[in-house]
């Protein structure tokens, strides 16, 4: 018999019994993954990103299989911020789920409206600050390929949220030092960082010979995705070693999970794998803890960044 395992985790000063979180955009607000397993099993339910107001997403087609992989541009749809706090949120709450909150905005002055209606939101384990989208105010830029304008995004949302809900910025792999982009909003006042989002893709339709998705270009998750996502986490651990690190991509089994804890991250999302199998992330959850006890590791935090030894 294999001895128990502490799978508890923290990040920032918020803790979690357990390292596997949903990801953003993948299970909405929870309620349908309730029906296979309770909300409370799991560290945290990680909500879809929302925006200021209730927005449809972008055309359709908006999915598109590749190998190993998926690419959607499903865009931030969504109820917006009022509705989504009225409902959703309590909702989560009532299951004894922890929620963290994914915004998304168009301005760096969208984040910070959003940001004065979470601060006065309780029961919140922390706000996953989606930095991965266009900024509209900058030729449709990336927000997170920037190290400024990222920064003045973390920047605006830590001047309103204060010092107690943790904040962690989401970026996007799409750069050429993700380091560089992460010690930008560090600096800025995140607690953390949540790596990856989406790799930016497109597929073309051989029959009508143009790009087979509505919003043209997509984003990329799934196994495909995986090595990308163990890179940015190791190298954003090597740069910054305190750094708590939420991971996610293309995560589909204990062994996944692992060597992203391996590579440096606290914690664990999972997101395309839950649409395969909606109890994706108990499946992983209870094939981590065997992995780590196989390994004679008796907590999860001691397993974190290991690789790095
Ligand atoms: C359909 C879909 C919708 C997504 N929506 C969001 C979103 O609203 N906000 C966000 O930060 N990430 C979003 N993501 C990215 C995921 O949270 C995650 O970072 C990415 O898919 C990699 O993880 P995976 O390979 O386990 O899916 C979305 C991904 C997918 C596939």
């Amino acid at each position: 018999m294999t001895h128990p395992v502490d799978l508890s985790t923290t990040l920032g000063n918020a803790w979690f019994p357990s390292p596997l979180f949903t990801a953003s955009g993948c299970a909405s607000s929870g309620k349908e993954l309730a029906q296979f397993f309770p909300l409370r099993d799991i560290g945290a339910v990680v909500t879809k990103s929302v925006m200021t107001k209730p927005r449809h997403g972008r055309p359709t087609p908006r999915m598109a299989e590749t190998p190993s992989g998926m690419l959607n541009s499903i865009g931030l749809q969504g109820p917006g911020i009022d509705a989504f706090l009225a409902n959703d949120v309590p909702w989560l709450l009532q299951q004894g789920s922890r929620v963290i909150i994914s915004i998304a905005g168009e301005t760096i002055d969208e984040y910070s409206v959003l940001a004065r209606k979470i601060r006065s939101t309780s029961g919140i384990s922390a706000v996953e600050v989606n930095i991965s989208c266009p900024n509209v105010e900058n030729r449709g830029m990336v927000f997170a390929t920037d190290c400024d304008t990222s920064a003045r995004v973390i920047d605006g949302v830590r001047k309103i949220i204060g010092g107690e809900i943790p904040i962690l910025a989401k970026l996007t792999p799409d750069v050429t030092n993700i380091a560089d982009v992460a010690r930008s909003v560090v600096n800025a006042g995140a607690d953390g960082v949540a790596l990856i989002n989406t790799v930016l893709g497109m597929v073309i339709n051989l029959d009508t010979m143009r790009p087979h998705l509505g919003g043209k270009t997509g984003g990329l998750s799934g196994p495909a995705i995986r090595p990308i996502a163990v890179r940015a986490i190791y190298q954003v651990r090597e740069a910054l070693p305190n750094l708590p690190i939420l991971g996610m991509g293309g995560v589909s089994s204990g062994r996944d999970a692992l060597e992203l804890i391996l590579a440096g991250a606290s914690g664990v999302s999972i997101g395309t794998a839950s649409f395969g199998n909606p109890a994706a992330i108990i499946d992983i959850q209870n094939q981590l803890r065997d992995l780590l006890a196989q390994r004679g590791f008796t907590s999860l935090k001691q397993a974190v960044g290991y690789a790095h030894r």
